[in-house]
């Protein structure tokens, strides 16, 4: 299975939000054994799911409360996400962790919530460029993932997403990337042993229509979590046809 989801952050207006879904799903249609997302900001969300679900793809929220509802102002909770259309939620996004404290204890909350709702938990993990230079890429990478430990195991995709490739042109090399998939699935083999669940894991990090399909070539690289290019419907529409 080839995944390919777009993180909008905090961009588009309403009505660009319709012109995009309209121009991407004019330029494609998905194959079988291609997963293709939007997660789009708060606002959008009915609109974007009344568009694409339709056509099979996932929307994720770009972050969700653990609690189901009650006094926590300026948050959406699990069950909103649900009814405002989303099968899924990002979690744990470096933007979200660094701009926002989210921390693992935080994180096992969300991802079980998250279960609990019925939403495709999309969990993001990464290390900072200070991180990469000590040497301490695969440390860093399974602290992240030990919350698996505690939340037991459960439909989940993983995407890596190393902070200092996040927005800045400057993708992760290939042994880099080569690397660090097959860290995680050997510590996903360990948390979802003997377990049914498929994790397929994403590359996030100045994805491009450019640099893709070198990246799907990379062992143990299922698709891509996709910011700057998936605002171009043409370009999100060009990574998930190499997607499939
Ligand atoms: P980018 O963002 O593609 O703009 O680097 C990726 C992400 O933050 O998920």
């Amino acid at each position: 299975m080839r995944c390919v989801v777009a993180n909008w952050k905090m961009n588009l207006s309403f009505e660009e939000a319709r012109t995009f879904c309209e121009d991407f799903l004019g330029h494609v249609s998905l194959g079988a054994g291609t997963e293709a997302g939007i997660a789009p900001p708060y606002t959008m969300l009915h609109l974007v799911s009344d568009l694409v679900r339709p056509k099979g793809l996932h929307v994720f929220g770009q972050n969700g409360h653990a609690e189901p509802k009650g006094a926590f102002t300026g948050e959406v909770s699990m069950p909103q996400l649900r009814d405002a259309g989303c099968s899924g939620v990002l979690l744990g996004h470096s933007e979200r962790r660094q701009l926002f404290g989210e921390t693992d204890a935080a994180l096992i909350k969300k991802v079980k919530a998250a279960w609990q709702w019925d939403l495709l938990p999309l969990l993001c993990i990464g290390e900072t460029l200070e991180q990469r230079d000590a040497g301490q890429t695969l440390d860093v990478l399974g602290q992240q993932l030990a919350i698996l430990g505690e939340t037991g195991p459960g439909p989940l995709w993983v995407a890596y997403e190393p902070v200092w490739a996040i927005g800045t042109g400057r993708r992760a090399e290939a042994p880099q990337v080569a690397e660090a998939h097959a860290f995680i699935r050997a510590t996903l083999n360990r948390y979802f042993a003997g377990t049914e669940y498929q994790v397929p894991i994403l590359y996030g990090g100045s994805v491009t229509p450019e640099t893709f399909t070198e990246l799907l070539g990379i062992p143990e690289v299922a698709g891509g979590l996709v910011g700057g290019a998936s605002l171009d419907p043409a370009k999100f529409a060009a990574l998930v046809k190499q997607a499939g």
